[in-house]
C-alpha cells in the first residue's frame, strides 16, 4: 500500500487498508415529467393521502414567479396531498435563512414539524429544507447540529418525516448527498451539517424543469458536477485508506470503487458533451436531460468516492470573495485535479483526457495525461460564461496566494485526505498561483 502514507499509515491505528465499501442512495426517479409521479413517491414512502397529511414544499421566489412551484403543488394536490409553500430559501444559504424556515414551521405546525417534506430547486433550496427537517426532527436549533467551535457539534440522531428532493439545476448533487452546506454570516465561513440521517428519503429528477436555467447558471454549475465526476475517478481507490474501526465511523468521503468509477465515466462523458447544447440552447430537452443524469451521476460517484484538492482549495476562495461554488470549481480545475494531480496517476489522466474527447493517438503518457487540462480549458471556453481564472473570478493577485494557500491546508484535511498526490502549503501556494490565469 506504499504510495498511502498520510492515511493507511497514519501513527493511531493498527487496522490496516480498508476492505470494505458502502452506498447509500435515497431512492431516484428520474425522467420527463417525472414531477406527475410525485404523489406516488410520497405514497411509497408511507405518506398516506387518506391520513389528511400535511406537507411544505421548500423552494425560492424565482421559482414561485415563474410557475414552476405551482406545477409541483398541482400534482400534490391532486394526489390528495395537503401543501403550503414556503418560498424564502436564499442563494448560498446562512443558518438565519434555514431559522426562518425552521419558525415558520413551529409557527403552522408546532413542534412536531410538518409530515412529509418536498425541496424544490437549485442547492439552496433543498440545504434549507434537508436542514429544517433534521433540526425539526431532532429539536433545538440549527447551531446544536453545526460542527464545534461555530455550532454545538451534537450529532443528529432521527431522520425524520419524508424528504423528497425535486433539483431544478444539474450540478450540485445536493439531492443524493449526505451533507447540507449553510453560510454563517457573521464569521464568513460555510458550515456543513453532515450525517446520513440528514439525507432525503427520495430524489425526483425532471428535466423539464431545467430548460429555464440561464445560460451562466446553467455553465457553472455544470462546472461543478463535472468537478465531482473527475474528482471522484481520480481520488484513492477505498482500499488506499484507512480501514474504519467500526462501521458506524467510516467516512461519507471513502474512496473510488469499480461501482462509483462507472458513475464517474458516463459522467464525464455525458456532461462534456452535452453541457455546450444546454448552454448555448436552452430549451433542447435532450441535452437538458443529459446534463441531469450526468449531475446525478457525477454525485453518485464523486460525493460518495469524494471531492479532492480542488473542493479543498474553493472554500477558502468562496468564504473570502463569496464566489459562486461551480464557478470557483471551474476555475480552479485546470490547475488542481487536471495539474498538479496528474503525476498521481498519468494513465488514469490519459483515460480522463478521452472521456473530455481529446485526441491522444500517438502521444506518450504523460504527454496524453495533460491533454485533460488543454481539453477542459477548451470546453470552458467554448461556453462563454466561466471566468479565465481566479483573477478574474474575483481578482485574486499573487498577494493573496499566501493566505489561500495556508487556510486550504489548515481547515480542509477532510478534503485533503482524499487527494491522490500529498499537498503542502508550499505546493497549494504555487496551484493557486497557476490558477490565476488559466487563458489570457
Ligand atoms: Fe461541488
Amino acid at each position: 500500500m506504499s504510495g498511502y502514507d498520510r492515511s493507511v499509515s497514519a501513527p493511531e491505528h493498527d487496522l490496516g487498508p480498508e476492505t470494505v465499501w458502502h452506498l447509500q442512495m435515497p431512492q431516484i426517479r428520474f425522467g420527463r415529467n417525472a414531477v406527475e409521479e410525485l404523489g406516488f413517491q410520497l405514497a411509497d414512502l408511507g405518506v398516506d393521502a387518506a391520513d389528511d397529511p400535511h406537507g411544505l414544499v421548500v423552494t425560492d421566489e424565482t421559482l414561485a414567479d415563474i410557475g414552476h412551484v405551482d406545477r409541483v403543488t398541482d400534482h400534490l394536490e391532486d394526489a390528495g396531498y395537503d401543501v403550503t409553500v414556503w418560498d424564502g430559501a436564499e442563494r448560498e444559504p446562512s443558518i438565519e435563512n434555514v431559522d426562518r424556515c425552521i419558525e415558520f414551521v413551529r409557527a403552522n405546525e408546532g413542534e412536531a414539524g410538518y409530515d412529509f417534506y418536498v425541496g424544490f430547486g437549485g442547492g439552496s433550496c433543498i440545504d434549507v429544507a434537508k436542514a429544517t427537517r433534521a433540526v425539526i426532527a431532532n429539536g433545538g436549533q440549527v447551531l446544536d447540529y453545526i460542527a464545534e467551535p461555530t455550532g454545538a457539534g451534537e450529532s443528529l440522531t432521527e431522520s425524520g418525516p419524508p424528504l423528497v428532493l425535486m433539483p431544478t439545476t444539474a450540478g450540485t448533487g445536493a439531492e443524493i448527498s449526505p451533507v447540507a452546506i449553510l453560510s454563517v454570516e457573521e464569521q464568513d465561513i460555510k458550515e456543513g451539517i453532515s450525517s446520513n440521517h440528514i439525507r432525503a428519503d427520495a430524489a425526483v429528477l425532471d428535466p423539464t424543469f431545467t430548460t429555464t436555467l440561464p445560460p451562466e447558471t446553467t455553465g457553472k454549475t455544470a462546472m461543478d458536477a463535472l468537478g465531482h465526476a473527475i474528482e471522484g475517478y481520480t481520488t484513492h481507490p477505498f482500499d488506499g485508506l484507512l480501514r474504519a474501526s467500526d462501521p458506524e465511523t467510516r467516512p461519507v468521503y471513502a474512496g473510488r470503487t469499480e461501482l462509483t468509477e462507472m458513475f464517474s465515466e458516463k459522467a464525464i462523458q455525458l456532461l462534456s458533451s452535452n453541457v455546450r447544447t444546454a448552454v448555448h440552447n436552452g430549451d433542447d430537452l435532450e441535452a437538458r436531460a443529459a446534463m441531469l443524469k450526468g449531475a446525478l451521476f457525477g454525485a453518485i460517484a464523486g460525493l460518495t468516492a469524494g471531492a479532492s484538492l480542488c473542493h479543498a482549495m474553493a472554500y477558502p476562495v468562496g468564504n473570502r470573495y463569496h464566489t459562486y461554488h461551480g464557478e470557483t470549481i471551474a476555475v480552479l480545475t485546470p490547475a488542481s485535479t487536471l495539474g498538479y494531480n496528474v503525476a498521481s496517476d498519468p494513465e488514469r489522466f490519459v483515460r480522463v483526457a478521452e472521456m473530455l474527447g481529446a485526441d491522444t493517438d500517438g502521444l506518450g503518457t504523460r504527454e496524453a495525461a495533460d491533454r485533460a487540462r488543454a481539453e477542459y480549458v477548451r470546453l470552458q471556453r467554448d461556453l462563454n460564461v466561466v471566468p479565465s481564472g481566479l483573477n478574474e473570478l474575483a481578482g485574486v493577485t499573487e498577494e493573496d496566494v499566501d493566505w489561500l494557500a495556508s487556510q486550504t491546508v489548515e481547515t480542509q484535511q477532510r478534503l485533503l485526505r482524499c487527494n491522490p498526490r500529498p499537498v503542502t502549503e508550499a505546493d497549494a501556494a504555487e496551484i493557486f498561483r497557476d490558477a490565476l490565469y488559466n487563458w489570457e
